[in-house]
């Protein structure tokens, strides 16, 4: 079925289209469920088995099982349905990616689970369908997307729809959540935008953020998280320094916090953890790499925080010897 942007748009618009969500893990399952609960027809798609059977037999991890009322109700009404694979629909079809983005090495490039997504999705779409990449990319997986859709014989900004909407979410934080962290997106076109807005006005209430251009996206998506990873970088030198002076860093930075502006509290840890915080920097340094450039502070930042679990097993180690201690 050939169609047009401008119909995508009339078929979101009616609540028509099919949204193929790519990856049902942290990302990718909290959205597809949603979607469908704001009465989109939603399929999942995800390429483990595993995952999809047990979904089907709607038995949920212990980290999904707040979505538990909202799943069952969405599978019920049948706008759910959970697959290996995509399928050609009649409406338009709106692909949003949600895998997994690796650390490049020399065996693996960070894009490869999204390019392998697109490739399915562009095996079942149409001309006039969308793409909409969440997943965390490295600089420059957007522009290759375009040139994906269009060796395939779309055209992009024309009569197929490409955006980056990168997702923000702070797990554990109950205060900034899915519903209402606003996003950053680049869209390929206005009618993109004008029917990115009305799913997301499903997600987080349309509170978008339109930057000029893909790569404009990508960098500020990792920039954020290295904000993070250079404060916490930095916080734990500190503490490291305080150690050392016998002082307590926390008071240190509570007392710095009492400055009204130009501060921001960071307290120090055994390093900087979760998923994305020590990697989304890394395709920062990617970037810079390619330019025959450093990005100097990442990459001591990375150092230092690789650094502070040795730190902390050695200290351990000295109080226990300190204290004639024995480990168990
Ligand atoms: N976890 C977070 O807190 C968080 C926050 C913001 C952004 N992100 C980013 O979102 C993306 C997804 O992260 P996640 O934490 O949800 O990953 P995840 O590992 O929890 O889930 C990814 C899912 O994608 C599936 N998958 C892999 N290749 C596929 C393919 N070709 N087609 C369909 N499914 C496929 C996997 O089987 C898996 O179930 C990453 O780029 C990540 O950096 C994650």
């Amino acid at each position: 079925m050939m169609s047009s942007l401008q119909e995508t748009l009339n078929n979101v618009n009616s609540y028509e289209s099919l949204i193929e969500v790519f990856g049902l893990g942290y990302v990718g399952f909290p959205l597809a469920v949603r979607l469908a609960s704001m009465g989109m027809n939603v399929r999942g798609v995800d390429v483990d088995e595993n995952r999809v059977n047990r979904l089907n037999r709607n038995e949920l991890l212990e980290t999904e099982r707040n979505l538990k009322g909202s799943f069952l109700s969405a599978k019920t009404s049948g706008r759910l349905r959970i697959t290996t694979k995509p399928t050609p629909s009649e409406t338009a079809k709106i692909g949003i990616i949600c895998v997994p983005t690796p650390i490049p090495t020399k065996s693996i490039t960070s894009n490869i689970h999204v390019n392998s997504s697109i490739k399915s999705f562009l095996n079942t779409c149409n001309t006039g369908d969308i793409i909409i990449i969440e997943s965390s990319v490295e600089v420059g997986t957007t522009d290759s997307t375009r040139t994906m859709i269009e060796a395939a014989g779309h055209k992009v900004g024309k009569n197929f729809g490409l955006a980056f909407c990168p997702e923000r979410i702070d797990p554990q934080n109950t205060r900034w959540t899915l519903e209402n962290i606003p996003r950053v997106v680049y869209c390929s076109d206005d009618t993109t935008f004008k029917i990115i807005k009305i799913i997301y006005s499903n997600v987080n209430n349309s509170n978008l953020i339109r930057v000029s251009s893909a790569k404009t996206a990508e960098v500020t998506k990792s920039f954020e998280n290295a904000f993070r990873l250079v404060n916490i970088s930095l916080v734990n030198e500190l503490a490291i320094l305080c150690d050392h002076l016998q002082i307590n860093a926390r008071e240190v930075i509570d007392a710095a916090a009492t400055k009204p502006f130009g501060f921001m509290p960071f307290y120090p840890g055994a390093g900087a953890g979760g998923h994305c915080i020590p990697k989304d920097p890394r395709f920062l340094l990617e970037s810079s790499k390619k330019f025959g450039s450093q990005f100097t502070t990442i990459h001591n930042a990375l150092e230092i925080n690789s650094y502070v679990p040795i730190y902390i097993s050695e200290h351990v180690d000295d109080i226990i010897s300190k204290n004639n201690l024995t480990k168990s």
